[in-house]
Parts: structure tokens; sequence; C-alpha cells
């Protein structure tokens, strides 16, 4: 029979995750009770704005301005971190893991930057850390990788992990939206931030494809290291070209296995080939795909972010931690990483691409350029010319080819040797084709 006891909780951050947690403890408080032997009432909330919240502190929710003061309190052994950003979080890290309390976080920011720093801590002072809701909200890939799939050498992860890009290309190839119009659209609807860098630009998929690399790999990969690339400068043509050839464009965070212990780890637009699941998962939901040597492929998918999707990854976080409490930290079937990755740099990486040239419509401008691609051992497989001139001299058209595999360095060489043939006008648009195992390549 399970001994019902309370465990003490303070949140750092009521915004909507914060309330998210409060309401679905609330709500579920039977079921995690019924589940785990705990309830977990909420002591205390650190706020920007106390007289905002004061219907809280009616609650039994003590409130300050200060979230450091949350790690000394003797009435809580979980402090929960969602305030996002780097400063005062880290510091509320090492407090309350100081302190001896367990420390759970949604924040990639901060596991991107500091992850290594924190799982020492974390050993060093044997309290249990957690941060499921760090990746993909509600998708408990965390717990995937550190138990799920505990058996396995990871070949490679693929996942969708930013729902604001997903949801804006969604727009854009479902709904001919441009960027700007798609991404007004989902600012509007509260997908995405009235400051929609970190999202769009990449960065906040990088953090997430970090934290995957470190539990895949054991080691973190150092965010310098990593190749980005966001949305902000895809055009709409390059959406409706690649759905003529049967993709669709996709934000994705790409971790592989590579040779002498490295890792392959780069964020950027691909073409993803609509035979793959990952191509029909559209608006702001994630996805991910996880190769294992011993499974084979695995799929997740689900919301990737909201207050109630977020909650549930939080949540599980305090059971998780309630349980580790009680066991020693070393025997817990977790993957604890403290050091650096290798990362292979991204010349070196390998892929098939989607390019789209301005040529000049005349005779001899595709064997030009078919001409620099062979001279680099870059194949094409694929072509299409939708546009045709009209008999003007001089006249520029797409043209759009799909080439075989190739190391990026002699790619990045052949379309400056042909950017500078005189054939295209301006540079080409290119993106990776997303490859899974099992496909041809
Ligand atoms: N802003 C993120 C996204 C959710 O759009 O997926 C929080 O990680």
């Amino acid at each position: 029979m399970l001994v019902m006891s309370e465990i003490g909780v303070a949140l750092a951050g009521l915004g909507t995750v914060g309330r998210g947690v409060l309401r679905n403890l609330e709500r579920n408080c039977d079921l995690i009770e019924h589940r785990c032997g705990h309830i977990f009432p909420v002591r205390a909330a650190a706020v920007r704005n106390m007289e905002k919240y004061a219907d809280f502190q009616d609650k039994g929710v003590k409130l300050t301005t200060d979230p450091l003061s949350l790690a000394e309190r003797d009435d809580v052994q979980i402090v929960v971190e969602l305030m996002g950003g780097e400063h005062p979080a880290l510091e509320l890290a090492e407090n309350t893991m100081k302190a001896g309390k367990a420390f759970v976080t949604a924040n990639k920011a901060l596991l991107a930057s500091h992850g290594a720093h924190l799982m020492h801590l974390a050993r060093k002072y044997s309290v249990p850390f957690c941060f499921e809701a760090s990746v993909a909200g509600g998708i408990p890939i965390l717990k995937a990788l550190r138990e799920g799939l505990v058996a396995n050498h990871i070949s490679s992860i693929t996942g969708i992990v930013n729902g604001t890009c997903n949801y804006i290309l969604s727009s854009m190839s479902d709904e001919g939206m441009g960027f700007e119009e798609a991404l007004l659209e989902a600012q509007r609807l509260g997908f995405a931030e009235a400051e929609p860098s970190l999202d769009i630009d990449g960065f906040d998929a990088m953090h997430k494809a970090i934290i995957l690399a470190a539990l895949a790999y054991g080691a973190w990969p150092n965010p310098g290291e990593v190749y980005v690339r966001g949305i902000r400068s895809i055009e709409v043509a390059d959406v409706r070209f690649a759905a003529q050839l049967g993709y669709s464009i996709k934000l994705l965070a790409v971790i592989k296995r590579a040779d002498a212990g490295k890792v392959e780890l780069h964020v950027q637009p691909n073409l993803v080939h609509n035979s793959h699941l990952l191509s029909s998962v559209s608006g702001s939901f994630n996805a991910l795909v996880i190769e294992g040597d011993v499974v084979g492929q695995t799929v997740f998918t689900g919301r990737g972010a909201g207050a109630d999707p977020t909650a549930s990854a939080v949540i599980a976080d305090l059971v998780e931690a309630s349980r580790n409490m009680k066991l020693p930290h070393e025997h817990l079937p977790t993957v604890c990483c403290e050091s650096q990755a290798l990362t292979l740099p991204y010349e070196e990486t390998c892929s098939a691409h989607y390019l789209r040239f301005t040529v000049l419509d005349k005779p001899g401008t595709l064997a030009k350029i078919a001409g620099i691609l062979a001279a680099h051992a870059i194949g094409i497989s694929s072509a299409l010319q939708p546009g045709q001139s009209e008999g003007a001299e001089e006249e520029y058209v797409p043209l759009i080819l799909i080439v075989h595999v190739a190391r990026q360095r002699s790619l990045i060489k052949a379309l400056s040797e042909i950017e500078k043939s005189g054939v295209t006008r301006g540079g080409a648009a290119f993106y990776r084709v997303a490859h899974f195992p099992g496909e041809n390549s």
C-alpha cells in the first residue's frame, strides 16, 4: 500500500506554463496521488508583479519577487524554474541543488549553455535534476531517450521541434501565404511571440537539439559550433516548387552519430519527401524520428508547446524527482553527461540538396551548370524548369535541381563557381533534402 506524503513545490514564474502546472496539479490531484503516492502542494512562487497574482496568495501560494529565495524555503523540496533566460535561472539552479533540493526546469537556453555544469552539480549534491519540458513540450522524448531507449546506440534523431516555425511553414504551404503574412497570422493567433527571432531564426530548435544530442551521446555540444539557419528567408516559390517535386519544407533539427566520436548537429529548413511521416506533421505540432540499433526507427509526435502540454511534462518531472529523492541517484536508469561533445564541422556533413537558380533562358545554360556540378562529383537526380521566356533577350527563368548526396564543402564551392559563371542571376536558393534511415539515398 502506498504511503501518501506531501512534497512541497515552488514555482519560479507564474506565466502561462506556471499557471498550467498549478491548474493541472489541482485538476488531476487524485490521479497523481494514486499513481505516485505523493501530492505536490505549490507553497511558493516567484513573480515580477505581486499585485497581479494576489489571488494565488489567497490559495496558499506564498508570493515573492525574489526567485533565489525559493531555494531557501524549508517547506519546499522541489523548485521548478519556468522563468526562461540564463540569469537568474542559473543561480537559482545552483542554489537549489546546493540546498539539497530537486531542480526541475523547462529552460532550454539554460541547458544548452550550462547543461554539463548543472549535471555535474546534480551528481555532486546527489539531487534530482529533471528537464523534460525543455524539449518538445508534452512529448516525453527525454524520458524515452533516457529510459525506453537505454539499450540502444542512437544513430540519428531528426525532429520538428519548433511549433512556431512548423505553423508558419504549414501556412505557407497550405494557404500559399508569404513568410511575413504567415508570421503575422501566427502572432495574431498566439502561436508566435511578439519578438519571434528565437523561434524563426532557429535558435530555440538549436537549444533543443543540443539537449537531445547530450542525452543521446552523453556529452554536450558547444552551441557556437552548431550550424543554424532559420526560416526567415524561405520564399513561397520554393515551397511551391518543392511541392511540385513531392516534398514539404520543414525546419529540422538533425543529430547524428558521426565518425571518430563526433556528433553531426544542425538546424535548418529541409525538404521532406511526402512519403515520410514528418511531412504530414503540420501546424504547431512537433515530431521526432529516432533511430536506434536495437529498436530500429521510432516516431513520436504531439504538441510541442502551450500551457497544458508543457505542464504535463513538468508534472511528470515532479513525480520523477519525488521518486529519485528516495533512491540513490547513481542507480537510476538515467544518462548523466558532464563533458563537451566534439561536433563534426558543418562543411564535412553530406546531404542531397534542392537548388533553385535564376538562369538565363538560352541553350547551354543547363549544360554549364551540370558541368560545374559534375566537376565537383555532384550528380543531378531531378530537374524542373517551370517558366519559359517569351523570346525576349536576356530572359531569366527559375531552374530547380535536386542533386545527389554531396559534401557541404563541395556543394558550396560548386555554387560559388556557378554564381560566377555568368549564366545565373544572383546566388542559388538551396536546402537539404532530408534522408531517413532505411530510405535509398
Ligand atoms: N516557442 C517554442 C515553439 C515553444 O514554438 O516550439 C517553446 O519551446
